[in-house]
């Protein structure tokens, strides 16, 4: 072949067998994922036929799970996650604790070294971004407090993860391992605390920086884009946001791709052009993560379990009930009811990306083999693929529970304090952000062509557009809106309230909601020509001068019509002041002689 193909040759393979493996999955009523795990093992180095570039396929899934960590951070507000950091923040620390006690000790009965079962304990302690969003997904639940509760505490666990990777090869010599490179040895001679220092330090930054200067910068440059009407730079912008973003929160704070594409959507959160980001990144997300689940399905290799059946059963057990023993234990000691803690066991009780990335590390560093390895692929290929039926066991408990008086009133109906409060917070969070979004909104589309007749030649995303550039005015009863005589600035359109135009002190006409003024300076380029006060609270949508012309030169018909009512409202005014003039003339008495 002329050139290199492995890039279009992996994504084909993959989407293609994907493709008719979920569907068949599909059609024996189970998860698609499960059906993208098989054609993985079928695209792998383990199997015969064809292999696919696991690398690249690596590669890809990671920009499925930059995708989707972007997506759900544009569903999740900072408030959200302040709002479950009293049961997220323990209770990841905790699990992470308890489930590495149970791998090491595990490892240990092995005879497998402390640094083994440590790098493995680690790895199977920490669930998979992809497949909890998945699965709360096709429940419908990211949104619901539970779901809240299970993403919140997976954030702790990737920042918790981030020091790990950090702390590892610093670690490995003392854990029996070696270290592995002259970067590395760099490193493990600068003191233990000096890592774990500059570690937290770079995070922090990350944080700070992500929570402070992000809300500002990113929600305006995904404004200024969107004004521009392009549909395809908007989608381009959201993408360079969420992918750029995680690839130099990774490049330049050391932490995950994951954890940067999260904070990149939490910060957007805060935008009003979030539910647009989202549905245009909806459709390329979908396709990555499917890439996210072959890549893993291509490392692992299925005789393990004919050579390890014992072991793999182990680690199984391990990921599905000890893990979600632990959590389920935690949840219910922080006094939540049984409900979230059958919820929040469910959904992290899974292994993914992150523990591969651990175990690839405890192998370069001489404190995992190939096998641990496999070991980790199995038990994370398993409890994956088991994780539907898990979820459905807990919902059959969960059921069972609440159809026993006595044990719906113990486990569930006593310990909702906690729930509620956490609600409470999140119910909070949700109105303060739509009360924000309200006070900075002007017109929907629809209302814009409702209201101002002369926009409704504008089609949908015309009128989207032209909304983007709005900005909300309001003004108390008596203020003065524009003087005459003076510069032109903007033009209004009038949302709320009543507004009364005068020249020259007098009284020419009032105008209600559905009105605007302040077009005849911009369009005659002459100073303003009457005065403009509030009558009531009022609230204008107003477009600045350069929008304004903008507009009128794009759409040449409306300017039309603005220009027309322009010409009548002077005219208007000419025959008005002249009136006056006779009158005054006609009012001064006839000089006697
Ligand atoms: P402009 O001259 O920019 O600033 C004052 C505004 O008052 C003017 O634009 C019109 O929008 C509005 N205006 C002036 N005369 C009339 C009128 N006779 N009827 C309604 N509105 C008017």
């Amino acid at each position: 072949m002329p050139h290199d193909l492995t890039l279009i040759s992996t994504i084909a393979t993959s989407f293609a067998l994907a493709f008719a493996f979920g569907y068949i999955a599909n059609l024996f009523r189970l998860p698609p994922l499960v059906g993208y795990l098989v054609a993985g093992v079928l695209l792998g180095p383990f199997t015969p036929g064809f292999v696919a570039d696991s690398g690249m396929a690596g590669q890809l899934a990671e920009i499925g799970v930059m995708l989707l960590m972007f997506g759900v951070g544009l569903h999740f507000s900072i408030a959200d996650l302040m709002a479950v950091r009293r049961i997220a923040i323990p209770g990841a620390v905790a699990q992470i604790l308890i489930a590495t006690a149970m791998g090491m000790g595990m490892m240990m009965l092995w005879g497998w070294s402390l640094g083994a079962g440590l790098v493995l304990g680690l790895s199977l302690s920490v669930a998979s971004t992809v497949v909890l969003l998945k699965a709360l997904e096709e429940r419908s639940a990211v949104a619901t407090p539970n779901g809240r509760i299970a993403v919140g505490w997976l954030i702790v666990e990737d920042l918790a993860m981030v020091l790990a990777l950090v702390l590892l090869p610093a670690f490995a010599e003392v854990l029996g391992g070696h270290v592995a490179d002259e970067a590395h040895a760099a490193s493990g001679n600068q003191s233990l605390l000096m890592v774990l220092g500059l570690t937290l330090v770079k995070v922090s930054a990350f944080v700070a920086i992500s929570l402070i200067l992000g809300p500002r910068v990113m929600p305006w440059i995904l404004r200024q884009v969107a004004r521009t009407g392009s549909r395809e730079l908007f989608t381009l912008s959201v993408l360079a946001i969420a992918i750029g973003l995680a690839y130099g929160a990774s490049k330049f704070f050391g932490v995950s791709f994951a954890l940067g594409a999260f904070f990149a959507g939490m910060v957007l959160n805060e935008s009003d052009l979030s539910h647009k980001a989202a549905t245009n990144s909806l459709p390329l997300q979908d396709a990555f993560a499917v890439l996210f689940f072959v890549s893993v399905g291509m490392l692992f290799d299925p005789f393990i379990v004919m050579r390890e059946p014992l072991m793999v059963a182990a680690v199984v057990l391990l990921v599905i009930v000890g893990k979600s023993l632990a959590a389920f234990g935690i949840v219910m000691v922080l006094g939540y009811p049984v409900s979230t803690a059958l919820t929040v066991s469910a959904a992290l009780a899974q292994v993914g990306e992150f523990s591969f990335i651990l175990a690839g590390l405890g192998i370069t560093h001489g404190l995992m083999t190939q096998e641990g390895m496999n070991l980790i692929l199995a038990g994370a290929l398993l409890s994956i693929t088991l994780n539907p039926v898990v979820f459905s066991a807990t919902d059959r408990v969960t059921k069972w529970i609440k159809a026993k008086p006595k044990l719906k009133e113990s486990l569930e109906d006593a310990r909702q304090a906690h729930f509620l409060r956490l609600q409470g917070e999140l119910e909070a969070a949700r109105v303060r952000a739509a009360e924000k979004a309200a006070a900075h909104k002007t017109f929907t589309p629809e209302e814009l062509a409702e209201r101002f007749p002369l926009f409704t030649g504008l089609n949908p995303e015309q009128r989207e557009v032209l909304v983007l550039h709005f900005v909300l005015k309001t003004y108390q009863p008596g203020e003065r809106i524009i003087r005459e005589g003076d510069e032109a600035d903007a033009v209004y359109f009038i949302s709320e309230g009543e507004v009364e135009v005068s020249v020259r002190g007098r009284k020419i006409s009032r105008l209600n909601a559905g009105d605007y003024f302040g077009e005849m300076a911009l369009i005659t380029g002459q100073p303003r020509s009457a005065d403009v006060t509030a009558l009531d609270y009022c609230k204008f949508a107003t477009l600045s001068q350069r929008d304004f012309r903008r507009f009128l030169q794009r759409f040449p018909d409306i300017r039309k019509q603005m220009a027309q009512i322009a010409t009548e409202r002077g005219e208007m005014n000419r025959q008005l002041l002249e009136d006056e003039a006779s009158d005054e003339v006609s009012a001064i008495p006839p000089q006697s002689s």
